[in-house]
């Protein structure tokens, strides 16, 4: 059929054609005008971003019967020989099928002879990493005297594995995976032009797709012309490329977070039913989450690339119904799932499992948060019988001595302090560095003289003392510490405290598995302890 036809028709023929390379054409045409050019490159990059087609420009440049020029005419002779790829001077070598010294051999007993019709012999050797190291070292000669009548290209994807002595004697340019916007804008003209109707959510879709590749964007877009008769819209691409529409994954993934079971394995069948391979679905779910999870920390410049602003709009809704934890489970299982689902001899069964299984993950607490509130309640429960007023109680059993991850002890006597209104005495306080609390003993460490005399001021000290015996309920001592007797003596507190933490840390995340209500809820959920000290 007609298919690739695209590629070839839309091949760009001057350097203002070519899309998302802007630094390597500026380059190109600023060599060419002040006549400083190379005389060998190497076009790194992946499939389809235009080194080929940059190539072949730059020939045209060098040869067009109108003069060395950064516009060719495109319409005489020469250049309309390099177009076709029938130039006797310009010669397109596929390393892939010449590997061998040979092949290379008979080119450079040609290189010396003048070039029959056109100004320079181009010799352009497209995945030039597939030579054989005895052609390498064949070609190394010519490199270092090239005659002045012979520009060598080397395109590769592969550029790491030319051998340095190459590499050294070329100019090299890297070639980038094009921009979604880019291609979409590159699509959007030429459908233009060929008079076909489409939808921009459409192209998007086809954008994200290619990865950066314009030729597998463009053969795409053929495909999906060519089997469907109407406009280029979300549909005709699903139904070409049995991909699952964006729109149901947005709402399938709503469903999931809403627990609306029912509906979302209704969405599963609808899809199964209608022919869509379930696993490219669960790989679809994936993109979602991650794209959510970049979206929740803030990484809008990535995901710009990968969404346009009305799916952003679409997604922002989820941001506060799950949180950071939560996706990271999510994306787990829709990991496993898009995995089993394609193994699966039974696809549907599995796929339904997987999405109630997401649904059940999506709304689990971080353990470390369930073990909280248990300790919470537990220790509200406690004081309660004892008659004390249920405020946080510091923990002094001796296994939490050391708490230096939450000082809230010490915050809450600022905070307290504050309300009281001496703002000033707090201010100071804030700078001081918590260093623990063991046996109703407070340490708080401070660097400055001046901070130092006056909270050890006796009258300051009093008056934290009062704060803490209203926020506890007893004589809790404070003891200032003068960190700044030399730097020497700071770091090694600083090291203590380090050691300290690591093993509070370790003693902790160990009682918390000893924890009977984690041994259940680890049996319970098939779960698996990720990460047990993230507090966010
Ligand atoms: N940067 C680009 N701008 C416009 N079209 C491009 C670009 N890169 C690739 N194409 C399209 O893809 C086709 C193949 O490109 P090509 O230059 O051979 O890629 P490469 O050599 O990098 O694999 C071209 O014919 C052209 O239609
Ligand atoms: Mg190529
Ligand atoms: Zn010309």
């Amino acid at each position: 059929m007609t298919y690739l036809v695209f590629a070839r028709k839309y091949r760009p023929q001057t350097f203002d054609e070519i899309v998302g390379q802007p630094h390597i054409v500026k380059t190109l045409k600023n060599s060419i005008t002040n006549n400083r050019l190379h005389h060998a490159f190497i076009f790194a990059g992946p499939r389809g971003v235009g080194k080929t087609t940059t190539a072949r420009i730059l020939a045209k440049c060098l040869n067009c019967e109108t003069g060395i020029t950064i516009t060719p005419c495109n319409k005489c002779s020469i250049c309309t020989e390099i177009i076709n790829g029938s130039s006797m001077d310009v010669q397109e070598i596929d390393a892939a099928s010449h590997t061998g010294v040979d092949n290379i051999r008979e080119i450079l007993e040609k290189v010396a002879y003048s070039p029959i019709k056109a100004r320079f012999k181009v010799y352009i050797i497209d995945e030039a990493h597939m030579l054989s190291k005895a052609a390498f070292n064949a070609l190394l000669k010519t490199l270092e005297e090239p005659p002045p009548h012979v520009k060598f290209i080397f395109a590769t994807t592969e550029p790491n594995k030319i051998i340095p002595t190459i590499t050294s004697r070329c100019q090299r340019f890297d070639f980038k995976r094009v921009e979604n916007v880019d291609i979409i804008e590159h699509l959007a003209n030429l459908l233009e032009r060929e008079k076909i109707k489409y939808s921009r959510q459409a192209l998007s879709i086809i954008a994200r797709e290619s990865g950066g590749s314009v030729r597998d964007s463009l053969s795409m877009l053929e495909h999906i012309v060519s089997f469907s008769s109407g406009e280029i819209n979300e549909e005709a691409i699903t139904k070409a490329l049995g991909l699952i529409s964006r729109s149901t994954i947005i709402k399938l993934f709503k469903h999931i977070l809403n627990k609306e079971s029912d509906r979302a394995v209704e969405i599963i069948d609808e899809s199964y039913i209608a022919g869509f391979d379930l696993s490219i679905l669960f790989n679809e779910l994936l993109a979602l989450t991650r794209n959510v999870l970049l979206l929740k920390i803030g990484q809008t410049r990535i995901i710009n690339n990968y969404l346009n602003s009305d799916e952003i709009e679409e997604i922002k809704p989820f941001l506060p119904q799950i949180t950071t934890q939560g996706l990271h489970m999510l994306f787990d299982t829709f990991f496993r799932a898009a995995e089993e689902v394609g193994r699966s001899e039974q696809p549907l069964l599995t796929a339904e499992i997987s999405v109630l299984k997401a649904i059940s993950v999506s709304s689990l607490k971080p353990l470390e948060e369930i073990i909280q509130r248990f300790e919470e309640l537990e220790r509200r429960l406690s004081v309660e019988e004892r008659g004390l007023k249920p405020s946080s109680i510091p923990q002094t059993k001796p296994s939490q001595e050391v708490n230096l991850e939450q000082p809230e002890i010490w915050l809450n006597v600022i905070n307290e302090i504050k309300k009281r209104g001496k703002i000033s005495l707090s201010s100071m306080l804030e700078d001081g560095v918590f260093l623990s609390f063991e046996n109703d003993k407070i340490k708080i460490g401070f660097k400055g003289a001046i901070q130092l005399s006056s909270v050890r001021d006796p009258a300051n000290i009093k008056f934290i003392k009062e704060v803490l015996k209203s926020l506890y309920g007893r004589d809790i001592d404070v003891i200032i510490q003068d960190l700044s007797i030399s730097e020497k003596t700071a770091a090694s507190i600083s090291e203590e405290i380090a050691k300290k933490k690591s093993e509070s840390t370790r003693k902790e995340s160990e009682d918390m598995m000893q924890n009977p209500l984690i041994q259940t809820a680890i049996k319970i959920f098939n779960a698996t302890v990720v990460n047990s000290k993230d507090k966010k």
